[in-house]
């Protein structure tokens, strides 16, 4: 059965949500599910903006039909060419076989790598600045390379003052029935998963963010119509200055969030020793994670949240406990920088995991490793507690 909500009298949000998926990409665990938002505009020429992941075809192909009623669909904007985005072009054909497919020439490149049919007959090739007349409504496209892919164009609708914002100010989670921003309670709901979005999949792209904003901000916009989310028509400020926070690697809270290895129990005794007398010291945003318990997208989301992480970890096999390396690994991959870091180190013979946690933080911008490293061998003693202590300071100094 059809579902759709206008955004407008002439722009109508024709895509789905998927909440079977369990791994967004194959790697994110989404267990509020996703949507895939596609949007149709309606003048005297009709245009879609992208398409959606093949998991919800159907329903996209009947809302998309529903939508036209009899009316050809004269253009496809492809703004984004990774499959949950694109992976429906081919289906629209058969129904639609003048379609005109808009995109700038990376998009064509892709398109031509995805798909077998002959995509020139259907081409038409915009770069930055370029305009489509549909009638009263105007897009006007501008690149946004690396947000997320190089490919990837915003559309700007002139009349109605409507960015199509491709993956940009996007988040995991399917849209319930409330498709709109004043619809939901974003802070309380969705700002947890717009975060782990953000920072796993765009986060390693801060200074592209940066340059989009920038070209951005010289337009009037009243409504962000992303591809995945909630559409933005109220507050659109508190969405561009978490972007802002973000892109820029700048935390967003002064918070404290330890994340821990343990094996048997003692590191993590040094981490709970911590957190009461951060706790006790008057520090009021501390979050404590169990990396071998914890996704990796969700630590990563922790780190783009807090102004300090603390990193615990066992020496193993002379090297990292894997769960960290692979936490410190995926930072690194992302290019994260600027926190400050307290180390606390274990081991029962040759403790080194500090040693070498701090050599793969070095290897980050703007990471200040707080002073002392802790090392406890085997189990907390009363020298590593003074250690602890002197960490503590440390910390409460810094904040
Ligand atoms: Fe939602 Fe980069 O695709």
């Amino acid at each position: 059965m059809v579902y759709t909500r206008n955004v407008s009298n002439s722009v109508v949000w024709v895509g789905g949500s998927d909440r079977r998926l369990a791994l967004f990409e194959n790697l994110f665990p989404i267990p509020r599910g996703v949507s895939y938002n596609s949007y149709m505009i309606l003048d005297e020429k009709t245009a879609l903006l992208d398409t959606v992941d093949s998991s919800i075809a159907l329903q996209f192909i009947e809302n998309v039909r529903a939508t036209l009623g009899d009316r050809p669909l004269d253009y496809l904007i492809v703004n984004h060419m990774e499959p949950d985005h694109c992976a429906t072009i081919e289906m629209l054909l058969p129904y639609y076989p003048n379609l005109k497919i808009v995109g700038n020439q990376k998009t064509f490149q892709m398109i031509q790598q995805f798909y077998d049919f002959d995509v020139d007959k259907h081409a038409l090739v915009v770069k930055e600045g370029d305009a489509l007349e549909l009638g009263e409504h105007t897009l006007r496209f501008y690149t946004a390379p690396m947000v997320h892919w190089p490919e990837v164009m915003v559309s700007y609708e002139e009349k109605e003052k409507i960015l199509f914002s491709a993956d940009a100010f996007g988040t995991f989670g399917a849209v319930d029935g409330a498709l709109f921003d004043d619809e939901v309670n974003f802070d309380k709901d969705w700002l947890v998963d717009a975060r782990r979005y953000y920072g796993n999949i765009v986060g390693k792209y801060g200074p592209q963010v940066q340059a989009a904003l920038k070209k951005l901000s010289g337009l009037d916009i009243a409504t962000i119509c992303p591809l995945h989310g909630p559409v933005w028509r109220s507050d659109l400020g508190y969405l561009l200055n978490k972007y802002d926070l973000w892109s820029r690697y700048e935390p967003e809270e002064k918070a404290v969030a330890i994340c821990y290895a343990s094996m048997y129990g003692n590191t993590e005794n040094a981490a709970n020793l911590l957190a009461n007398s951060l706790a006790e010291a008057g520090v009021k945003n501390i979050a404590m994670h169990d990396v071998s318990s914890t996704h990796v997208s969700d630590l990563i989301a922790e780190v783009f949240r807090c102004s300090h992480l603390v990193l615990a970890a066992p020496t193993y096999n002379n090297g990292i406990y894997p769960a960290m390396y692979n936490f410190l690994h995926d930072m690194e991959a992302l290019q994260l920088r600027n926190r400050t870091v307290g180390l606390i180190q274990n081991g029962t013979w040759n403790p080194a995991s500090g040693k070498l946690m701090r050599a793969e933080l070095e290897s980050m911008k703007d990471m200040r490793i707080l002073e002392p490293v802790v090392t406890l061998k085997s189990s907390l003693k009363a020298d590593s507690k003074e250690q602890l202590e002197a960490l503590k300071d440390a910390i409460v100094a810094s904040l």
